[in-house]
């Protein structure tokens, strides 16, 4: 299919035990398209960035895991810096964009970007029908009171980028100040990233704060979803993959990271209802992608606010500050 070049008497064997990041929906696509093309049995599960993050942390020592393929790049930096991910330099580096590659260069080649996409929030239009909020500001709008959702930064990654976005837009005084407005919109914190625009795709709540390219993915499916990139400017997640140090399947490993840098296997995203850019330069972007280039986005610092020191301690001061405040 994709030309990868592993024929039959190439075949590999074995199994890979993959840590996937992203919508089940495209984990499942990827997965069962390498073990098409490879032979090589997936054994794949899903969880959100910070509870795969915490689990190769608890793993670590005994790993059980080859490979995190997706998920926001902070908490791949985070375990780069850790030693909890392996060195590996892919022969496709030479054909991914400047920002997937430096984000491989900043952790050492211990994680690699494999997509981008922009923070921002959707809304239903059924339910929002005056004043549409276009800027982080509008979300505190008492109108919205139990109105909103996000999720929690220590699963999400999706709701860590919204406080390191805050935290370098704002000032951090300023980041937590709003962010305890906010609170008083939240009727939950989700564990998720992307729930929150599934439970306003449904009318379950009116505004989810998410990536803009979930967003996008219950709008093409139909559902009364308006994409916003907030007036203010944003910030966005280099969508990374990175192989687990000492995983029972390295030379898997290795084959899994190659494949998913090629662009047939990118260009998988979109036929899985995914609209993240890709990062190898030859890779087609989905039509429905917001642009990058239509967004105001900060200069987001993925080297700071992917370090061991600034996400734990942001996370508990999250804690202390938010998640400790009554609902
Ligand atoms: C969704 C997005 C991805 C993002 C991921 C993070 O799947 O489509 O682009 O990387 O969420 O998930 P999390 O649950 O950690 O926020």
């Amino acid at each position: 299919m994709s030309g990868f070049g592993v024929t039959g008497a190439q075949a590999q064997s074995g199994e890979l035990v993959l840590y996937c990041s992203v919508a089940e929906e495209w984990c499942r696509v990827m997965s069962e398209a390498f073990e098409r093309e490879t032979g090589i049995e997936v054994l794949m599960t899903r969880k959100s960035s910070g509870e795969t993050y915490a689990q190769i942390k608890a793993e670590e020592g005994q790993p059980r895991g080859d490979v995190w393929w997706g998920g926001t790049g902070d908490p791949h930096l985070q375990a780069a810096q850790e030693g909890l991910t392996a060195e590996y330099q892919s022969p496709m580096l030479a054909e991914l964009n400047d920002w997937a590659v430096s984000q491989a260069e900043t952790s050492g080649y211990r994680t690699v970007g494999i997509y981008a996409g922009g923070l921002g929030f959707g809304y239903n239009s059924d339910l929002v029908t005056e004043n549409p909020p276009a800027c982080w500001a509008d979300l505190l709008n008492e109108a919205y009171e139990n109105d909103v959702q996000v999720a929690n930064p220590n699963s999400s990654g999706t709701a860590y980028t919204l406080l390191a976005t805050m935290v370098q837009l704002m000032g951090e005084d300023e980041a937590f100040a709003y962010l305890a407005k906010l609170h008083n919109n939240i009727s939950q914190y989700t564990q998720s990233g992307s729930a929150p625009i599934r439970a306003a795709a449904t009318g379950e709540t009116a505004i989810g704060i998410v990536f803009m390219h979930d967003a996008v993915a219950q709008a093409v499916q139909g559902a009364p979803i308006v994409t916003v990139a907030p007036c203010e400017g944003t910030g966005y997640e280099v969508g990374s993959m990175s192989i687990i140090e000492g995983g029972p399947n390295p030379d898997n490993a290795r084959v899994w990271y190659d494949w998913a840098l090629t662009p047939a296997a990118q260009e998988l995203g979109a036929s899985a209802n995914s609209f993240q850019v890709p990062s190898n330069a030859n890779s087609a972007t989905p039509d429905a992608a917001p642009k990058l280039a239509d967004i105001k986005l900060i200069d987001y610092d993925f080297a700071l606010y992917g370090s061991s020191e600034e996400r734990s301690r942001l996370l508990a001061r999250w804690d202390a500050e938010i998640g400790s405040l009554p609902q």
